[in-house]
């Protein structure tokens, strides 16, 4: 009887030690569903000699990523706005982000030209007070998977992008540099 006793209390203790081991291990199994990114931001940064900073907010849409840029201490006119390969802004001049960020191995061109590179964003036009503002959907641009954005950086440059030339556009140093974010706030789910 003792015996018998002996072994129902082993059981019991295996019976509800396995339990409490499923009921530690439920929670990890138990995968969720990962986060779907819908805003990336860069914050921009002089570099030496330069006083050009702005905010560059991407909003993934069904249509692309929205970009809006908003950016001061600019020269007035054109300035070459790209998203360079590396996420790294940490040399004076931004050499450290690499050259245009181009994953589909294509030449540089304007954003709206059958070829260009995936981080070819065109201009950004400053008006006298050196403020320049920029609201448009890019429909080649993506936030995560291979070609996406979020990682790399945003440069922006002394002169004006010609579109044209290989593999840069002429655009000139790189006045200011930002690194692309994934953003706190989340776009609203129904954003066109
Ligand atoms: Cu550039
Ligand atoms: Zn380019």
């Amino acid at each position: 009887m003792k015996r018998f006793i002996f072994s129902v209390t082993i059981g019991l203790m295996l019976l509800v030690s396995t339990g409490a081991q499923a009921q530690a291990i439920k929670p990890a199994m138990k995968m969720k569903r990962p986060m779907m990114i819908t805003k990336a931001v860069a914050v921009l940064h002089p570099t030496q000699g330069n006083s050009v900073e702005g905010i560059v907010q991407f909003i993934q849409t069904p249509n692309g990523v929205r970009v809006i840029a908003d950016v001061s201490g600019l020269t007035p006119g054109k300035h070459g706005f790209h998203i360079h390969q590396y996420g790294d802004c940490s040399s004076p001049d931004a050499k450290s982000a690499g050259g245009h960020f181009n994953p589909t191995h294509q030449p540089h061109g304007a954003p709206d030209a059958p070829k260009h590179h995936i981080g070819d964003l065109g201009n950004l036009e400053a008006d006298d007070n050196g403020k320049a503002h920029l609201d448009r959907v890019f429909p080649f641009l993506r936030l995560a998977g291979p070609t996406g954005i979020i990682g790399r950086a945003v440069i922006i440059h002394s002169g004006e992008d010609d579109l044209t030339s290989q593999p840069t556009g002429n655009a000139g140093k790189r006045v200011a540099c930002g690194v692309i974010g994934i953003a706190k706030s989340q776009a609203p789910k129904m954003m066109k």
